[in-house]
């Protein structure tokens, strides 16, 4: 008999119920007796017992249905120490929870802070299985996130449709694509969709060369420009300044996000139109692409494989195309960024794609 517990926590993607299906299908048929239970929106559901138990017929039919049916919610790690408002003990509180429940292990679908949460319940005792869900695809020790390949293809769409609609009227269009802190999802999508310059959180940019990337552009008789840009994207002005600085630069700014700053300075310094489009959480919605689908069939079905064999702590990760167990303790913390030297940001370079630098 296993009693498991499954949460889902932080920004949610396409493949996280495709994922859980792969856990759950994963134990069933190998267990004569299993027992699930779902916490509602994230950590929350664990903190203040909030929580379903769940029968195989909840996990049918989810390979293909984006969005969690858990819920999520963003519970900070930096605030999990500090008491809520009404002066409970959140990490008690979840041990509490699992204790009372009886669990044998408590599997956490979740991006980077989340992860750390994870690791923390990990060093209070608890048993804890992590699988790396994010769009951002920055999860440190995996090769891919599920999620990732998902936003790919609604982000490498959005600059395919904004293609069309750049050439006929000679304009300059800046596509907006998710990710804070790293580029990846920038990188791919705009690869993928053929960007003429492609910004980066990693490559602070000089505005003058985005500029003259665009009139290059403008003189070979090339009507339109297409960037695709993060929404971490910074200035190389802007990245000398200390994290407080560029917060009160951001606070005070007009514009609503780093895109529509740019597009005012090409459009003063190039005289032509700039438009700009942000797809937003469009990319992490809708269906599971096939890849994220496999990826989380297997990754489930590998966290099933820990529970059987009662081998807890681990993140499943994949490496090289294979499923590994990755030690909590080695990656919790740890951010993958984009290497502006790797081979990808050369090739692209190669072929003319500006990095703004
Ligand atoms: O972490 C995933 C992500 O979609 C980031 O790419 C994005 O910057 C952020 O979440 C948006 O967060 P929220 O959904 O809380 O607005």
């Amino acid at each position: 008999m296993k009693r498991i517990g499954l949460l889902t926590s932080g920004g949610d993607c396409q493949a996280l119920n495709a994922a859980m299906r792969g856990v759950v299908k994963g134990l069933s048929r190998n267990l004569d007796e299993l027992e699930v239970y779902g916490f509602l929106n994230g950590y929350k559901g664990l903190i203040y017992g909030d929580y379903r138990l769940l029968s195989s017929g909840d996990f049918s039919g989810l390979l293909t249905k984006g969005g969690t049916i858990l819920g999520s919610s963003r519970q900070p790690f930096k605030k999990m120490r500090i008491p809520d408002e009404k002066g409970l003990d959140k990490v008690e509180a979840m041990k509490q929870t699992y204790h009372k429940l009886n669990l044998s292990c408590i599997v956490i679908l979740g991006g980077n802070g989340t992860q750390k949460t994870a690791n923390l319940l990990r060093e209070e005792g608890l048993n804890v299985i992590h699988l790396p869900k994010t769009i951002d695809n920055d999860i440190y020790g995996t090769d891919v996130t599920f999620g990732f390949q998902s936003a790919i293809n609604i982000a490498t769409d959005a600059i395919d449709c904004i293609h069309t609609t750049a050439a006929s009227h000679n304009r300059v269009f800046i596509v907006e694509v998710m990710g804070h802190k790293v580029g990846w999802l920038t990188l791919y999508a705009g690869i993928a969709g053929g960007a003429d310059i492609i910004l980066l959180p990693e490559i602070p940019y000089d505005v003058d060369k985005v500029i003259r990337a665009i009139n290059k552009r403008t003189k070979a008789g090339k009507g339109f420009t297409i960037l695709a840009v993060a929404e971490g994207a910074i200035s190389q002005k802007d990245a000398k300044l200390s994290k407080k600085e560029y917060k009160e630069k951001v606070a005070k700014r007009k514009y609503p996000s780093v895109s529509y700053e740019l597009a005012a300075q090409i459009m003063e310094a190039t005289g032509v139109e700039v438009r700009v489009t942000v797809p937003g959480h469009t990319q992490r919605g809708g269906s599971p692409c096939p890849y994220d689908r496999i990826l989380c069939t297997r990754l489930g079905s590998a966290a099933a494989k820990a529970i059987l064999d009662e081998d807890y702590g681990y993140m499943i990760a994949m490496v090289n195309g294979k499923t590994k167990r990755i030690p909590l303790e080695q990656v919790a913390g740890k951010l993958k960024t984009v290497d502006p030297d790797c081979q990808m940001i050369q090739e692209a370079k190669r072929i003319g794609i500006s990095f703004g630098v």
